[in-house]
């Protein structure tokens, strides 16, 4: 079985970690928890809130100390937002208390994925597809350094991601058991 206390999902936004992450979570018996939706709760006040009243920086504050509190937990799949593994620390914490699932998306399948969503303060700008190039530059060497298994989801609807996450899993762990 999964050799870490929980089961991570970064990656960035748009690639499915919240729809393919609770049917994951269904299928291995694991309690499903959001990193957004927990800093939400917490705060009492919505993402774009969040961002209007404390900007990034307080919102990356509160995402770091919401993850330190989740991964101290165990048995969770937790799905992390898009920037979670920008700060060093959340990179050492999430490698150190989860098994790290990457899940990949283009730009172009982003801004398909994305075309209506509002709630998202980064991407509140008319050139959204240029923000998204320049984030993808910067983070996905991040996720990349902290990832145990990747997972391209461009063209692959939730389901059928969720079962292929679940072999690849399925071999990764068997595999880690099977003694040399
Ligand atoms: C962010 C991604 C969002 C959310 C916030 C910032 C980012 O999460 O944490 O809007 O920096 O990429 P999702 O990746 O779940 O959309």
């Amino acid at each position: 079985m999964n050799p870490a206390p929980n089961l991570v999902l970064v990656g960035p936004m748009g690639a499915g970690k919240t729809s393919i992450g609770k049917r994951v979570a269904d299928r291995f018996g694991l309690v499903f928890v959001d990193a957004d939706q927990a800093i939400v709760e917490r705060a009492g006040a919505t993402i774009p809130e969040i961002f209007e009243h404390a900007g990034e920086a307080g919102f990356r504050e509160r995402e770091t100390a919401v993850l330190r509190e989740l991964l101290a937990g165990e048995g969770q799949l937790i799905s992390t937002g898009g920037g979670a593994v920008l700060s060093a620390d959340n990179r050492a914490l999430l490698r150190q208390r989860g098994f790290v699932v990457h899940l990949g998306v283009s730009v172009e399948g982003q801004l398909k994925r994305l075309a209506r969503c509002t709630n998202r303060p980064l991407l509140q700008r008319p050139d959204r597809e240029q923000v998204l190039r320049e984030m993808a530059q910067v983070r996905t060497p991040l996720y990349a350094e902290i990832a145990d298994l990747s997972l391209d989801t461009d063209h692959l609807m939730p389901p059928d991601a969720t079962l292929r996450l679940c072999h690849l899993l399925a071999i990764r762990w068997q595999r880690q058991e099977t003694p040399a």
